[in-house]
């Protein structure tokens, strides 16, 4: 049997369940508070973006329309290259609407700057950022980013949708791994 024990694979907790929670209904009521009166299309990142999808959803007020896209940046192992391909599109028709870009974590910013152009190139009324964390240390490309959910150190972080080898993503906090999980 594999070991249950998650918490023996971390190294140290970055973010608690509650501050995650508590931060993700402070970015909630800004977006409610910013989008009073219009209809709000909210575009979850698939897979990592999941967890902050269900969340931040919950935690609105507003009526939002949700829906998913999943794309994979090519690149050699775990750097980013910003050359995007669109495994998943979006179901709806862009045209007009307010959009809001979820993601789980923002590292480079090279494919949610590319994400970012091709769908306002879809005739969007607008398109802003939210992201659950960010690594400010990390970024190839200045990109405005109007919702952070926190701002972390240039180290690699699973939890909360984030992933090592798929795993991790479900834990409701978000950490960094112990040395022995990947050497
Ligand atoms: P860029 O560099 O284009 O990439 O901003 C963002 C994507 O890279 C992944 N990523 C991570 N995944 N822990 C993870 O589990 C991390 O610390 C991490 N940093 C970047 C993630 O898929 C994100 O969407
Ligand atoms: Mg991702």
């Amino acid at each position: 049997m594999e070991s249950t024990d998650v918490q023996a694979d971390l190294k140290h907790v970055l973010k608690s369940k509650d501050e995650i929670q508590n931060r993700i209904a402070e970015l909630a009521a800004e977006i409610d508070r910013d989008y009073e009166g219009r209809d709000l299309l909210i575009v979850g990142v698939l897979k990592g973006a999941v967890m902050v999808m269900a969340d931040l959803a919950r935690a609105l007020h507003s009526h939002v329309t949700m829906d998913w896209m999943a794309v994979s940046s090519y690149g050699s192992g775990t750097q980013s290259s910003g050359v995007v391909r669109i495994l998943k599109d979006l179901d709806s028709d862009l045209m007009g609407k307010h959009v809001l870009i979820v993601e789980d974590i923002i590292d480079s910013g090279l494919t949610l700057s590319w994400l970012k152009t091709n769908l306002e190139s879809r005739g969007t009324a607008s398109v802003e950022i939210c992201t659950a964390f960010r690594k400010p240390d990390a970024a190839k490309v200045a990109i405005n980013v109007k919702y952070v959910g926190f701002d972390i150190p240039n180290e690699f972080v699973v939890g909360y949708g984030l992933d090592y080898a798929e795993k991790y993503r479900n834990l409701d906090f978000v950490g960094t791994l112990a040395p022995h999980v990947y050497e």
